[in-house]
């Protein structure tokens, strides 16, 4: 499947022509090597926004927005990427077929099977780590909820997992996809998830398609969660949702906690309709999620500030898609989880019941905060009279609410007045509220995993530079792939690693131009591109060359410097530094093989 897909995702980059795209929305003018024009992006006054239509990317040197024609249409069109597969596909004349149904291809069974080891790897590392026993023995979990939650944990030694997977010949890149492993900057596999106590997620079907981890003690982040993964989208997927599933339709109610533990506790303290959104916060996704299986959902967030306006915010958004709702929450200090331990499953159980209407939840907020007293108070008082699901609820508190005006004598007046700025800010919030919907998603989606790693071109220099450079010269391209794809004869570590990523691509330079969208290792795509565009005069042969010959020169150099070392080790019969040096050696040497053909 993936390799279908990933043939005909390229055979759309090859016919789309990103300067038409872009230049449907944005004025274009033709300079040296592409096109510019004003971003799109942000407010621009100097045209900072480069298209490259031979290398099909674009990149404003200004905001730094980036991306290839899947990006833009995304980006511009705000659509998720198979739907802008399908606008290009629709464009260029590419048929797309149905990725969904049953394919020829073995990928799923081997990403399900990956997954699977994944997870029997950390319950039997939890069976054989009395450090990570102690942990969930302090957090009052016991071996049978361990089981029924599937509880592991991930070693703190850096590739056991790795080395598993290899064992039961899993591909490492594939297992890299889905955040189970990932490639250091030498092109070893190490693991994500070290020294963490892990919980398995699966998706309402039951189908395990991703990790979180949690440290077993004070470390940051406090957990790690997959990030999306060809199994998993974060949005999508609630925690506990296999197993609560026929409970929420039993009850026709979902209880939405925070966390692993909360949802965990919940069940065991006979609340078995609780779900968690994980590392993200509530999507419409979720919602719809939630939808299909109930009417009514009660969020029971933490009692803190954060946990407040989360829990506003999950009731708006729960409100907007159809549900009814009711904000409960834990006692201050407190969480499910530790509501259990300290009180009880009673105490829990108690928490969702005393759960009332966002409405007055909101009151409850501004009265603890505010006082009627302050413009402040009547400002928001508005806002939150105008997220009334019915008019009835409105009518409800447009008196008592009244009443609070300071020296008021006439409630009734004072009620239609307030009444009509209700009104007004309900039209207000109606004309502004999808854009800002977005907007406060953005703001705050908490991504604690993946920071992405911003390499640029300014990092690479000298003649490891003009090699990579001389990638992007057509009349050189050919010559350039036999040096630049050769690891040992890079000198800095970010010139292997950029080696390292154009091995992956073959040892022929590739015949598309467009070759630098199938590197893998997502910093060095990016540095490549970067480079691309930046370049000023195109390089020439002699330049390569030369470069060539330093790097040469430099390779027989250190092998020299380290074959002196061999030696003197040797007369000092130190077996393992000579053993380590005779690798060294022997990488280095496989840098003399390519020849320069000139
Ligand atoms: P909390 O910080 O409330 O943690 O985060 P918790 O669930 O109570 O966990 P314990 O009891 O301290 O062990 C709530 C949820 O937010 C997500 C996790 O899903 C967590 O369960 N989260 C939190 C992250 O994804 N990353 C973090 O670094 C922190
Ligand atoms: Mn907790």
């Amino acid at each position: 499947m993936a390799a279908d897909f990933d043939r005909i995702k390229e055979e759309i980059r090859r016919r789309t022509d990103l300067a038409d795209l872009v230049g449907q929305r944005v004025s274009l003018k033709k300079t040296g090597r592409g096109f510019t024009g004003l971003c799109p992006f942000h407010d621009d006054r100097n045209p900072s926004f480069n298209v490259n239509p031979t290398l099909g990317i674009y990149k404003c040197w200004s905001c730094g927005a980036t991306g290839d024609a899947f990006k833009w249409v995304m980006e511009t069109q705000r659509v998720d990427f198979m739907d802008a597969m399908r606008i290009l596909g629709k464009a260029a004349g590419v048929e797309i077929p149905q990725f969904t149904g049953k394919q020829d291809s073995d990928e799923p069974e081997q990403m399900e099977a990956a997954m699977a080891d994944a997870l029997a790897f950390f319950r039997d590392q939890l069976r054989s780590d009395t450090h990570a026993q102690e942990y969930l023995r302090l957090r009052g979990i016991d071996k049978e909820t361990a089981d029924a939650w599937e509880i592991g944990y991930g070693p703190p030694a850096g590739e056991a997992l790795a080395l598993t997977l290899k064992k039961k010949g899993h591909n490492l890149p594939l297992c890299q996809q889905l955040f189970l492993v990932d490639r250091d900057q030498s092109g070893g596999y190490y693991d994500r998830f070290r020294g963490r106590l892990m919980f398995p997620i699966r998706d309402e079907r039951g189908r395990l398609v991703a990790f979180g981890g949690r440290v077993t003690g004070q470390g940051q982040p406090k957990y790690i969660n997959s990030s999306d993964t060809p199994l998993y989208s974060k949005s999508r997927v609630l925690y506990g949702m296999n197993r609560a599933k026929e409970a929420i339709a039993k009850a026709g109610q979902a209880v939405l906690v925070e966390g692993y533990l909360d949802v965990i506790a919940c069940h065991r303290a006979g609340v078995g309709q609780a779900v968690a959104s994980l590392g993200t916060a509530l999507a419409d996704d979720h919602v719809r999620l939630l939808k299909r299986w109930c009417s009514q959902v009660v969020v029971l967030y933490d009692a803190d500030e954060a946990g407040q306006k989360a829990a506003d915010r999950a009731s708006l958004l729960l409100a907007e898609g159809g549900l009814s709702v009711k904000v409960a929450l834990a006692p201050a200090g407190e969480d499910p989880d530790t509501l259990l331990k300290q009180k009880g499953a009673a105490a829990v159980v108690a928490a969702v019941e005393q759960g009332v209407s966002p409405m007055d939840f909101r009151m409850g907020r501004l009265n603890a905060k505010l006082d009627p007293e302050s413009d402040a108070y009547w400002k928001e008082v508005v806002e939150i009279l105008a997220t009334a699901e019915t008019p009835l609820e409105l009518q409800k508190h447009l008196i008592p609410v009244a009443a609070k005006y300071p020296g008021i004598r006439d409630r009734q007046a004072a009620a239609k007045a307030l009444e009509r700025m209700v009104a007004k800010a309900r039209n207000d919030r109606k004309r502004k509220d999808n854009p800002r919907q977005a907007k406060i998603q953005a703001e705050e989606d908490v991504e604690p995993v993946a920071v992405e790693e911003q390499l640029k071109p300014g990092d690479l220099a000298g003649p490891e530079k003009v090699v990579f450079l001389s990638l992007f010269a057509p009349a050189l391209v050919a010559e350039a792939w036999k040096f630049a794809c050769h690891a040992p004869l890079m000198k800095t570590a970010l010139g292997t690693r950029v080696a390292r990523s154009l091995e992956g691509l073959g040892a022929a330079a590739p015949r598309d131009d467009r070759w630098p969208h199938q590197i893998q290792d997502a910093a060095i795509r990016t540095l490549l591109f970067d480079l691309a565009m930046q370049s000023g005069e195109p390089i020439e042969l002699p330049i390569l060359e030369e470069a060539v010959d330093r790097l040469s020169r430099d390779l027989e150099a250190r092998t020299a410097q380290l074959e002196a070392e061999a030696a003197l080790t040797a007369g000092a019969a130190d077996d393992e530094a000579l053993r380590n040096i005779n690798d060294r050696l022997r990488r280095l040497k496989g840098g003399k093989s390519p020849q320069n053909s000139s």
